[in-house]
C-alpha cells in the first residue's frame, strides 16, 4: 500500500467516500457558525457522485438547502453548458430537480475569458465574505473540496504555472492549463482555498496511485501546497491507495 497523506481516511471506494463526504459536508453545513454556509465545490469527475448523493433521498431531506450557498474551486473557461464546463458537471449532478435555489449557485463567469472572469469572481466571493482580506479566524469557507490530478495538480493549479506562486488575489486566471482539457482556467488560489474550517481531499481510482506515490516520496506538488485554517482530511479509496 501507499504511504497516505496525514489525516487520510482509507475507504472500500469510491461510493464510501462519496458517502462520507456527504456526510461530513452535511456535518460542516449544520454546524457553520451565523445564518449561512458556504461550499466550495471541486470539479472534474470525482465528486460527481457525492454532488448527485447530496441530492438522493437520504441526503436530500437533510440538508438545509436554504442556507447553503455553493462556489467553485475552479471552473474552465467555457461555455457553462459545454460539456467541459464544471457548471454542467454541478447542474447534472443536482439533477433537474435541483434542490439549490439558484441565487445559491455561484457560477465562475467564463464568457469574458480568464483575466476577466478571475477578477469577477474575485469580487463575488469578496462581497459574499463582506471584506476584502481573509481572517483565519473568520474562514471563507465551511468546506472547501478538492481533487487530486494525475501531475498532482489540485483545483487549476498546475506544476510549473504561475497561479501556484499567488499569495494576495483570491482568484487567478490561468491562461495554460497544465493537462487536459487545455482550455484557459479561472481558479482559487491556495489563500482563498484554505480559507476553510474543513478541506477535504475526494481521491478515487488507480490513476491516482502516481500522484499520491509521488506525494509520498515528497515531491513538491501542487496538491502538497494545499493548507486549511482548519483541518485538512483525505478520504481516498483501496484502488487509489493500491490497498
Ligand atoms: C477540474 C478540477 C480538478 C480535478 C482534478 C481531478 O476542474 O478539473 O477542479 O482539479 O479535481 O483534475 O479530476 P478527476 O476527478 O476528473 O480525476
Amino acid at each position: 500500500m501507499i504511504a497516505l497523506p496525514r489525516d487520510t481516511e482509507l475507504m472500500a471506494d469510491a461510493e464510501a467516500t462519496a458517502r462520507a463526504a456527504a456526510e461530513h459536508l452535511i456535518e460542516m453545513v449544520t454546524s457553520a457558525p451565523g445564518e449561512r454556509a458556504a461550499i466550495c465545490l471541486s470539479g472534474g469527475s470525482t465528486p460527481k457522485r457525492l454532488y448527485a448523493l447530496l441530492a438522493s433521498p437520504g441526503f436530500v431531506e437533510r440538508v438545509p438547502w436554504e442556507r447553503v450557498h455553493w462556489f467553485f474551486g475552479d471552473d474552465r473557461v467555457v461555455p457553462w453548458d459545454d460539456p467541459l464546463s464544471n457548471v454542467r458537471m454541478v447542474r447534472e449532478a443536482f439533477g433537474h430537480a435541483s434542490p439549490v435555489p439558484p441565487t445559491h449557485l455561484h457560477f465562475i463567469p467564463s464568457d469574458e475569458g480568464a483575466e476577466i472572469g478571475a477578477s469577477a469572481y474575485a469580487a463575488t466571493l469578496k462581497t459574499f465574505y463582506g471584506a476584502d482580506a481573509l481572517d483565519p479566524a473568520r474562514p471563507l469557507f465551511d468546506l472547501v473540496l478538492l481533487g487530486l490530478g494525475s501531475d498532482g495538480h489540485t483545483a487549476s493549479l498546475f506544476p510549473g504555472k504561475p497561479a501556484l506562486a499567488e499569495r494576495d488575489a483570491w482568484v487567478a486566471p490561468v491562461p495554460e492549463a497544465g493537462m487536459e482539457p487545455f482550455v484557459p482556467r479561472i481558479t482559487l488560489t491556495f489563500p482563498a482555498l484554505a480559507s476553510a474550517r474543513s478541506v477535504l481531499f475526494l481521491v478515487n481510482g488507480a490513476g491516482k496511485r502516481d500522484p499520491l506515490r509521488r506525494l509520498a516520496a515528497g515531491e513538491d506538488l501542487p496538491a502538497a501546497h494545499a493548507t486549511s485554517v482548519g483541518r485538512l482530511s483525505w478520504f481516498i479509496d483501496r484502488d487509489a491507495a493500491e490497498a
